[in-house]
């Protein structure tokens, strides 16, 4: 079957083009070069779609749908993946208008209209391409390691079933950044810390053998902390893991309450 794969395709590098399909890399160069030899300064780039044709077999992901266009029509599409398989949380993009892994989604599962866009609210370094230094600042500002200055014990620090169930839904977290970028909060204050890095430090603070849950909570407990969150649940259904992000968010929250009382 054929199906129509629209791409929101931006690079900062290279002159806009009013086209709509925008052509093969190289004439992004020689418009650059038309522009410069007739004296005009070129357009600044923006963000444009374009669509392109692709045979593909119903069980194909989205992913397979990239690595193809980029291997047959054009190479110089940019986006990220690794492992293909739902574990590197690399490819996470908006797909269809929901942010999903692009490795995980299937064509049957889409129909013959496939959109394929950046995760929203973060910049855009090129077409699927999205900066993530900002989304890993605030992971690493939550201390998601165990913190534990006790003396280390001859073998493991052991661990009961139930302790270790506390904080099981949140260990399944792959830091794709679906929640964090579908959630209106972030959008609309992009110095919330966000549902992922919330997850991550829930993880340590239910984690019995650490004793960093005071430190994380002060933390969560800041302007842009936990009482960002307004319970929308995007970050839920966006979820590829799906990890019951709300709870966490509201487990963390009550234990910043209940540290106060
Ligand atoms: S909580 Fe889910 S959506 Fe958010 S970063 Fe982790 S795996 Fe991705
Ligand atoms: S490529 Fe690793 S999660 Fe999709």
């Amino acid at each position: 079957m054929n199906v129509d794969l629209r791409i929101l395709r931006y690079d900062p590098e290279s002159p806009s083009l009013t086209s709509a399909a925008k052509p093969a890399p190289a004439a992004g160069e020689r418009a650059a070069r038309a522009a410069e030899s007739s004296g005009r300064p070129s357009a600044p780039p923006k963000p444009h779609w374009v669509t392109y044709q692709v045979e593909v077999d119903p069980m194909d992901r989205v992913l397979d749908l990239l690595i193809k266009v980029k291997a047959e029509q054009d190479g110089s599409l940019s986006f990220r993946r690794s492992c293909g398989h739902g574990i590197c949380g690399s490819d996470a993009m908006l797909i269809n208008n929901r942010n999903r892994l692009a490795c995980r989604i299937r064509v049957d599962q889409l129909g013959k209209k496939i959109s394929v866009a950046p995760l929203p609210g973060l910049p855009v370094v090129k077409d699927l391409v999205v900066e993530m230094s900002g989304f890993f600042g605030k992971y690493r500002s939550v201390k998601p390691y165990l913190i534990n200055d006790q003396p280390e014990p001859e073998r493991e620090r052991l661990q009961s079933a139930g302790d270790r169930a506390r904080y099981d839904d949140t260990t399944k977290c792959i830091l794709c950044a679906a929640c964090t970028t579908a959630c209106p909060s972030f959008w609309a204050r992009p110095e919330y810390v966000g549902p992922a890095a919330i997850v991550q430090a829930h993880r340590f603070i239910f984690d019995s053998r650490d004793e960093g849950a005071a430190e994380r909570l002060e933390i969560l407990a800041d302007e842009n902390g936990v009482w960002r969150c307004r319970t929308i649940f995007n970050c839920v259904d966006a979820c590829p893991r799906g990890i019951n992000i709300t709870r966490a968010i509201l487990e963390v929250s009550g234990a910043i309450v209940g540290r106060r009382g």
